[in-house]
């Protein structure tokens, strides 16, 4: 039985970490008072629960799991039945994030019928919130048919990484006369019924653009600082991820170092015999 409750505003960052799930309107409210918000991806119960304990008040279970958690060089590879316990899990560890599951390459782009399949499992299978797809024009049958249904749908523009073989690498999109049909699909992503649109490594210019013409939140990763959120891999930012990171990332810790520092200590100390001492044995 659904209970209807009175809608009194909180703020959308480090609101009340017991209270109800934060909900598409939430969002809708925050833009109207000019509240900006992040939202992180997480893969797992554990971190998930972390950043819900952080206030943070929406959780992306991105396709970037096909890197950060099944270690493929892009996106493209993973699938819906390899998402769906990690959406599950996340679901779980959250007690007030809104969960938003991406739809991974393949599982949509065939037919509005396609997407409101998966996007149906992730609802009914994982207890996902909402969804994200990747793509302008193309996809508006989907989204509309997806709106229309009842499913929140996050759209997202500029470099979606399901599409980096048709880019031809990893490069800032919305260049140019770019910029106009990136606002165009914006704009329709909004008719269609999209309640958000990611904006990926476009020009911050343009997502200032974009934010200013559209009644729904823009949520920027490399796209400048006008946009209503800002969403990151939480491996990027907390310094798991190995190697050079793209521009737009900044590094609040290091968890790499921490990790490496942690599991060479236990390490030895199970080499020495050390580890375990007497006060972690049982009588
Ligand atoms: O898959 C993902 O993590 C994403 C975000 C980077 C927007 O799509």
């Amino acid at each position: 039985m659904s209970s209807t409750s009175s809608h009194a505003p909180e703020p959308l960052y480090g609101g009340s970490p017991t209270g109800r799930r934060v909900t598409v309107r939430d969002l809708a409210e925050a833009k109207v008072r000019g509240e900006k918000w992040p939202m992180i991806t997480a893969y797992d119960a554990l971190t998930a629960r972390v950043f819900d304990e952080a206030g943070i008040p929406v959780l992306l279970v991105g396709d970037s799991a096909a890197m950060v958690v099944y270690g493929h060089d892009s996106t493209i590879p993973v699938t819906v039945d390899e998402l769906l316990p990690l959406v599950r899990g996340v679901v779980r560890g959250a007690q007030r994030a809104m969960v938003v599951a991406d739809l991974p390459f393949g599982s949509y782009q065939a037919s509005p019928a396609q997407a409101l399949e998966t996007a149906a499992r992730f609802m009914k299978e994982a207890g996902a919130h909402a969804v994200k797809l990747e793509g302008g024009a193309r996809v508006l049958p989907q989204v509309e048919l997806l709106a229309s249904a009842g499913v929140p749908v996050m759209g997202h523009l500029g470099l979606t990484p399901q599409s980096v073989h048709a880019f031809g690498g990893y490069r800032v999109q919305g260049r140019g006369e770019d910029g106009a049909r990136l606002l165009q699909d914006a704009k329709a992503l909004q008719s269609a019924g999209a309640f958000s649109v990611v904006l990926e490594v476009v020009p911050a210019d343009l997502a200032a653009q974009v934010t200013e013409a559209l009644a729904i939140p823009t949520i920027g990763i490399g796209a400048g600082a006008a946009t209503d959120a800002q969403v990151i891999v939480w491996q990027d930012m907390a310094g798991l991820t190995p190697g050079r990171t793209a521009k737009f990332v900044k590094k609040y810790a290091d968890l790499h170092g921490v990790l490496l520092e942690a599991s060479r200590a236990w390490a030895g100390d199970v080499v020495s015999g050390a580890y375990p001492g007497p006060e972690h044995a049982y009588e």
